[in-house]
């Protein structure tokens, strides 16, 4: 955990946003796996994490802005938590290490928010994510129909989009270990190999560094198959995995990260221009992105580009500005071009999409991947984010736009065909806006991006 006293500094901030009423945030509860005795392992809530920072199940936080108080709700270890888990701290030392003083048991919570209701203060709480903690909610509040608080949601936003130096130090943190991961990955990659057996070394390096891994492993010979997460594929000279793997630190601090890579360790000619595209779609996103840029341009430049590099792959005609306008490219990179990342890796998202990536007012696109894209708002310095910018041939998308002739006039079907089975590629780092641009993260312990770099460590 920070010093207690950054937990009590940014709840104090979040009461003067809002003003009045009271913030109920619940910690999240373990989920059974198969019954509840035996549990997917525990992960705490981002906002919970980032107001209190304790990594403990069943604990709500209250902030009671009218009465100036913080409460912590759980519970003591009883003699069978003892008995099972050893010694726990008290609910009072917990309480102590997040700088907040008084507590209560978690079943007087129904009884303290009914007060609360019965005296007319507002109960700002964000839409739970997890089934149980729904209907707790519901019970709790008497209220079979929850409405999040936009007021709670907006004044956490405007918190934690902003990264602190600690913050940007644990995801440093947890770039470095995301480098060992990409170290033996793309080491211990040669054909023959189960795509399983990488992704098993990836998740013993998460483990060993007391982490684990922020999202399931990415992993695939199958690299258009945009979030595959089946392993079973047997990795053969000529095809190229698509790696998206980032760890978490112990703290939960989230890092993401993209390599592409032949399983030879050589790139073909045809993957070497699409790689190559890729990564001047990514540098040209990496190099306008500042303060100021909203972020839906920057996914339109790094279009742009995809759209130049496939022009000179003979598959679009056209003017490549125009492209990326209309959404041709959304064929070839059907998501968007990033998004926010701290405590969660799609930072905030439980929080909802709109509020946290879209500037009011600013509409959703409708089109194919600019609809994905997650943060389109002007960039602050603070934000961290991602850049990934991909090239994927998915042939049921392909074959359904020239079926409907969709943008007959720039896409060249009969070109296209040559490339059906070239799978997909994918870069991508976390990068800090600063005041005058973007600053990559995990800098020191860079991951391979070069087509050199990677072709001297595939299979070494
Ligand atoms: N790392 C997976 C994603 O960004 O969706
Ligand atoms: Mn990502």
């Amino acid at each position: 955990m920070f010093n207690a006293s950054i937990y009590t500094q940014r709840r104090q901030r979040l009461a003067k946003d809002l003003g009045s009423g009271i913030v109920l945030l619940p910690g999240n509860n373990y989920q059974p796996f198969n019954y509840p005795a035996n549990t997917f392992p525990f992960r705490q809530d981002g906002t919970f994490l980032y107001f209190a920072g304790l990594d403990l199940a069943g604990m709500a936080l209250v902030i009671d802005i009218d009465a100036g108080n913080d409460l912590l709700f759980g519970h003591d270890p009883t003699i069978d938590d003892v008995i099972w888990e050893g010694p726990l701290p008290s609910l009072t030392d917990l309480a102590a290490s997040a700088g907040i003083t008084q507590t209560r048991e978690i079943q007087d919570l129904p009884s303290f928010l009914k007060n609360a209701q019965s005296k007319g203060q507002t109960i700002h709480y964000l839409m739970p994510y997890h089934g149980d903690l729904n209907t707790q909610l519901s019970n709790w509040l008497n209220q079979p129909q929850l409405i999040a608080s936009v007021a709670l949601i907006e004044a956490i936003i405007a918190q934690r989009s902003y990264k602190s130096d600690l913050e940007i130090a644990q995801m440093e943190r947890s770039l470095a270990v995301t480098q060992k991961i990409y170290d033996l990955a793309m080491r211990q990659t040669i054909a023959g190999k189960k795509e399983y057996e990488i992704v098993g070394g990836v998740l013993g390096i998460a483990a060993s560094n007391n982490g684990q891994m922020a999202y399931s492993p990415i992993f695939s010979v199958n690299g258009h198959v945009l979030h595959n997460h089946y392993y079973g594929n047997t990795m053969q000279n000529g095809q190229w995995v698509v790696a998206d793997l980032g760890a978490e630190t112990d703290m939960h601090y989230a890092s993401d990260l993209t390599r592409t890579w032949p399983v030879s360790g050589t790139f073909s000619p045809v993957q070497r221009d699409i790689y190559q595209t890729v990564l001047n779609a990514y540098n040209r996103a990496a190099d306008a992105a500042k303060p100021g840029i909203a972020y839906r341009d920057c996914h339109l430049l790094a279009w742009e580009t995809i759209a130049e590099g496939l022009k000179d792959m003979g598959i679009l005609e056209g003017n490549p500005a125009e492209m990326a306008q209309l959404g041709v490219p959304g064929l070839f990179m059907p998501h968007g071009l990033g998004h926010m990342i701290g405590l969660d890796v799609h930072d905030m998202e439980n929080l909802g999409e709109n509020y946290v990536g879209y500037a009011p007012g600013q509409e959703r696109s409708t089109l194919m991947g600019l609809k994905s894209l997650r943060l389109a708002r002007p960039l602050e310095a603070g934000f961290v984010l991602t850049i990934e910018p991909g090239i994927y041939f998915i042939p049921p998308l392909i074959d359904r736009w020239e079926a409907e002739g969709k943008f007959k006039d720039f896409i060249n079907y009969a070109r296209l065909r040559d490339f059906r089975n070239e799978g997909g590629c994918r870069i991508e780092d976390n990068f800090l806006i600063t005041d005058t641009g973007a600053r990559m993260l995990g800098a020191g312990v860079a991951v391979p991006k070069t087509i050199a770099e990677v072709e001297a460590v595939i299979g070494k």
